[in-house]
């Protein structure tokens, strides 16, 4: 879901509706704004099912403010309606309320009320907000915030707008990001600086448990308790520019495209060749602790515990700890064995997906050390972990992860090599991984400008109803992210498995109408892959191999730059991007914002 709000001189209405197309990757089923002007008593709203265009197309010509607070929803509680989006008014028109998160005590806070006589216009949580504020009878806005948001248990991003305080906007945060944009005689507010930095790039991010006060030529924040917390304004690095399409019709494509300078950035600085290793001005990890770690456990949901299932590889591979991979949202509910030896990492793109914060929450509390490898700085996993690494892929606005995916593991090779030539990598492994790291780029480019000839690939597969990617331990995570890709755009089943595993059940599905995708390094495990391929050939199945030579058995092969076996799981992935965004694209989806998905769920 998405935030924005805006106070001060301008129009409000356009300003925030084209903030919330900034914002609609975070959600997209309905979308609502409420103005007002520091006269008019009462507060205008419009609330519309769909897209930010159906909300935009019913907006009325007349519809003057300079005050407002608009909203783009992805349903948790209530589904998609005009009703159940919001803003969310009290029946007197005075309270509007936005809000991202959940509030747990919704449906005991609701049957309070109703029994005191309220009656509730939609099925969301976020109502009983709404009516907690109208209802309160404390004299200032802030308060009457104060005394809803201690009532309720949960997470929120909230701003809240009063017709009888009409020369400010109350906003609070507990779990659900709201960052401030401090503009000249405007102030704006929002769940993502990419709806802010169209018009300024100086931001306070809130922190937990704080609340902040807007007017147009003033801000102020302090706890939910009181306490004045006189934050500064810090500058957003990301250019306003690194938002737009740049020329690419979605922004999947762009994000793709931009994979070489991306890899360069997270690169940049980082690597000492005097001593042929990596570091990681981030990390708080000094070598006598490194030298102590007897495990690695990574966490990650999505695409992000894909890239760290390579994470794992690499560093258990390089730095010989034992690594593995787990999603972040199986971990927090299985009560695991907290081990103060064990070096937990959190990833993840946006830094605020609920799962992985909740596991960094636990570890923490239980005392554990946890690092973060995350994209949005400031975000707030970076700022709970104990150190980490940041991956500098820039601004991912499609759904789907494709620049962010590459540059995660970029970094968790950074990592392999900085945790390894504490521990055992040799100085000549150290320099051969470094050399290769720098062709990455280079290789990169040379797969994208194969994109013709995957184009074309990609419309025979537009066809098949169901695909399998297989894969043999590094090339296994490839294949599943890979799957998770083409079932995200296209819609179309895939499945991934494990190259070895195909003989223990899933044969049992080939026949030509279900193609293979199948990643065969060369490397040592070359004839072991192809053999696999002889398997799906003997039952008349079709594949496309990922290689780096022709294979024989496939009907079609791509093939990829040879790079240090460690790494070519990067770069075998990319081809298989463009695969499944042509497939897509053939089959005329909807890429950059794919049918019930959000970029950040914030929620459970
Ligand atoms: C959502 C997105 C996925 C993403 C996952 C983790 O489910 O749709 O594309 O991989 O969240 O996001 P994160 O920001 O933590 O990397």
């Amino acid at each position: 879901c998405g935030i924005v709000g805006y106070i001060g001189k301008r129009d409000v209405a356009p300003l925030l509706l084209e903030g919330l197309a900034r914002l609609e990757y975070r959600g997209y089923d309905s979308a609502g704004i409420v103005v007002n002007s520091p006269k008019a008593g009462a507060l205008k709203m419009v609330k519309a099912k769909g897209r930010v265009r159906d909300l935009e197309a019913r907006v009325p010509k007349r519809f003057a403010g300079t005050t407002g607070i608009a909203h783009t929803r992805w349903a948790t509680h209530g589904a998609p309606s005009d009703v159940n989006s919001h803003p969310h008014l009290d029946p007197e028109n005075k309270v509007a309320v936005v809000h991202n998160g959940i509030v747990d005590n919704a449906a005991e806070l609701r049957a309070k009320l109703e029994a005191e006589g309220v009656v509730f216009a939609s099925e969301t949580d976020t109502e009983v907000i709404t009516h907690l504020i109208a209802r309160s009878q404390a004299d200032t806005l802030e308060e009457k915030v104060r005394e809803a948001v201690k009532a309720i248990d949960g997470t929120y991003g909230i701003a809240v707008m009063h017709a009888d305080f009409t020369d400010r906007i109350v906003v609070a945060r507990n779990g659900s990001p709201v960052i401030l944009g401090i503009g000249e005689k405007e102030m704006l507010v929002a769940s993502d600086v990419a709806a802010l930095i169209a018009h300024t790039r100086q931001v306070v991010t809130l922190n937990d448990g704080e609340m902040a006060t807007l007017k147009a030529d003033d801000f102020r924040t302090y706890t939910t308790s009181g306490t004045t917390t006189n934050s500064t304004p810090e500058t957003v690095e990301w250019e306003a520019a690194s938002y737009d399409m740049g020329g690419h019709d979605t922004y999947m494509h762009k994000e793709i495209s931009e994979q070489p300078d991306a890899v360069d950035r997270v690169l940049r600085g980082r690597i000492d060749d005097r001593f042929n290793t990596v570091h990681l001005g981030g990390l708080n990890l000094d070598p006598r602790e490194a030298r102590g770690i007897r495990r690695v456990k990574i966490l990650g949901c999505g695409t992000s515990y894909h890239a760290g299932l390579i994470g794992a590889g690499l560093i258990e591979g390089m730095a010989r700890i034992p690594a593995d991979a787990e999603p972040a949202s199986e971990f927090r509910y299985r009560n695991p064995v907290v081990d103060p030896d064990t070096l937990y990492i959190a990833v993840s793109q946006s830094g605020e997906t609920y799962d992985v914060l909740a596991a960094v929450q636990e570890l923490k509390r239980k005392g554990a050390r946890v690092l973060g490898v995350v994209n949005v700085v400031g975000s707030a996993i970076a700022r709970e972990a104990d150190g980490g690494v940041y991956v500098h892929a820039g601004p991912e606005v499609c759904v789907v992860s494709t620049k962010c995916f590459t540059n995660t593991v970029v970094a968790f090779a950074l990592l392999a090599v900085h945790l390894g030539r504490i521990r055992d990598l040799s100085v000549t492994d150290g320099k051969r991984i470094i050399d290769g790291l720098r062709k990455l780029p280079a290789q990169i480019q040379e797969i994208l400008d194969g994109e013709e000839d995957i184009k074309k690939l990609a419309a025979e597969f537009a066809e098949a109803k169901s695909m399998m990617f297989i894969g043999r331990v590094r090339g296994y995570p490839v294949a599943l992210e890979a799957s998770l890709k083409l079932k995200e755009i296209s819609y179309i089943h895939a499945e991934a498995y494990p190259a070895s595993e195909l003989k223990h059940g899933p044969l049992a599905l080939i026949e030509p109408s279900l193609p293979t995708v199948a990643i065969v390094p060369d490397d040592d495990l070359l004839e072991k892959n192809r053999a696999a391929l002889e398997e799906i050939k003997a039952r008349s199945g079709r594949i496309l191999a990922v290689a780096h030579r022709e294979q024989e058995k496939a009907d079609h092969t791509i093939v990829v730059p040879k790079n240090e076996d460690e790494l070519d799981p990067i770069l075998m992935g990319i081809p298989l991007q463009l695969l499944a965004y042509h497939t897509a694209l053939a089959m005329g989806r909807d890429i950059d914002k794919p049918r019930n998905l959000a970029k950040s769920v914030t929620v459970e």
